[in-house]
């Protein structure tokens, strides 16, 4: 039996941090047993905020190593042979049926829909206002329709992009004839929002000014150390889990038992009495264990990268033909003439 499709991406920023792991990645990483797993690398979405070209470049080769590290698996060359057990890592410029498809479906977007995002909104207060932001969801539609996406793993900031691109997804079928599966977010509720460290009333951001926002998943012990030591809690010096009152405690809290495996119940009851000082180096002790295998995979794909642009070419010749068949039936459908 075939099995589902299933795609994401991320930005290449040159950092995961523990938010971008456990709200999406992870799942990417199990899900491979069960799903066809296509790897994005949005670089398309990437330049819509200012990038230093040579640092992209950088960025996008050190995104591969990482997501290769977390356990994606991609070995280049026997994808394009179509051994179903690999995951397709890519880069979204290798693939310009993204682009042809975001032109598409921009004309069936009304402009409304875009302007009320709230990434568009916050971003734009950043950046100013530029047409590649206020589009950067029809591209993100173009990326997961063109795979025939049943499945999305994101975190919850994606979660209006992907409605927007069911909406468009059954509009597109309506209006030209059954065309793309309409997909479905996959959205992990207990890790969707990881709160920044420094500040447990925004999400953990690779953007943050201050790099203590954020646990990255190349951070050095005494790095991880330092952080959670400085991370926001509260006077009330009590574990307990207490979303509302208690935020940054909480977060931290949620950290803990995404990568133990724990109950909240039980970290509870394990530093009962014991203070923040005891379950914050507790808290680094876990990350510093359970980031220590994938740092270990990074170090040695970067003492030998020579495999690292097999699996790219490898990954973009796969995508690129599974999305051209895709784009070429949504072009023919919307009445464009084919080329002989
Ligand atoms: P990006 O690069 O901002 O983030 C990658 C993934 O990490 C999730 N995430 C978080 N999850 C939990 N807590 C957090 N603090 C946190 N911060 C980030 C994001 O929700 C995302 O799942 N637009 C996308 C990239 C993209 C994409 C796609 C995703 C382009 N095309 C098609 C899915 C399908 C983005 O900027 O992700």
């Amino acid at each position: 039996m075939q099995k589902p499709t299933l795609l994401s991406g991320i930005q290449p920023s040159g950092v995961i941090h523990i938010g971008n792991y456990l709200g999406a990645i992870k799942q990417w990483v199990e899900l491979q047993k069960t799903h066809h797993v296509f790897a994005m690398i949005a670089d398309l979405h990437a330049i819509t905020i200012p990038q230093e070209p040579e640092k992209l470049r950088e960025n996008t080769l050190r995104m591969v190593k990482l997501l290769v590290a977390c356990g994606i698996s991609a070995k280049g060359g026997s994808v394009s042979d179509g051994n179903p057990d690999e995951s397709v890592l890519f880069v979204q410029s290798h693939v310009p049926a993204h682009t042809e498809l975001g032109w598409i479906l921009n004309t069936i977007t009304p402009l409304g829909e875009l302007e009320r995002m709230t990434q568009f909104k916050e971003k734009q207060e950043k950046s100013g206002l530029y047409a590649g932001l206020l589009n950067y969801p029809t591209l993100m539609a173009a990326d997961i329709l063109l795979y025939q996406t049943e499945v999305v793993p994101v975190g919850e900031d994606q979660e209006q992009h992907l409605e927007l691109t069911r909406t468009l997804a059954n509009k597109f079928n309506n209006r030209f004839g059954e065309t793309f599966i309409v997909p479905k977010a996959l959205i992990q509720k207990d890790t969707a929002r990881i709160m920044g460290l420094d500040d447990s009333s925004k999400k953990m951001s690779k953007s943050a000014t201050s790099a203590n926002n954020y646990i990255s998943l190349l951070d050095e012990p005494d790095e991880i150390r330092r952080k959670i030591k400085i991370a926001v809690t509260d006077s009330d010096g009590t574990v307990r889990y207490d979303e509302e009152h208690k935020t940054g405690i909480a977060n931290l809290m949620r950290i803990y038992r995404a990568f133990s495996d724990k109950p909240l119940e039980e970290i509870e009851n394990k530093y009962a009495g014991k203070g923040y000082a005891n379950f914050k180096s507790g808290l680094a002790d876990l990350l510093i264990e359970k980031l220590e295998p994938i740092q270990k995979k990074y170090e040695e794909l970067t003492k030998d990268e020579s495999g690292i642009m097999d699996i790219l070419m490898a990954g973009a010749k796969h995508a690129n033909s599974v999305a051209e068949s895709s784009l070429a039936t949504a072009k023919k459908n919307v009445g464009f003439l084919a080329r002989e």
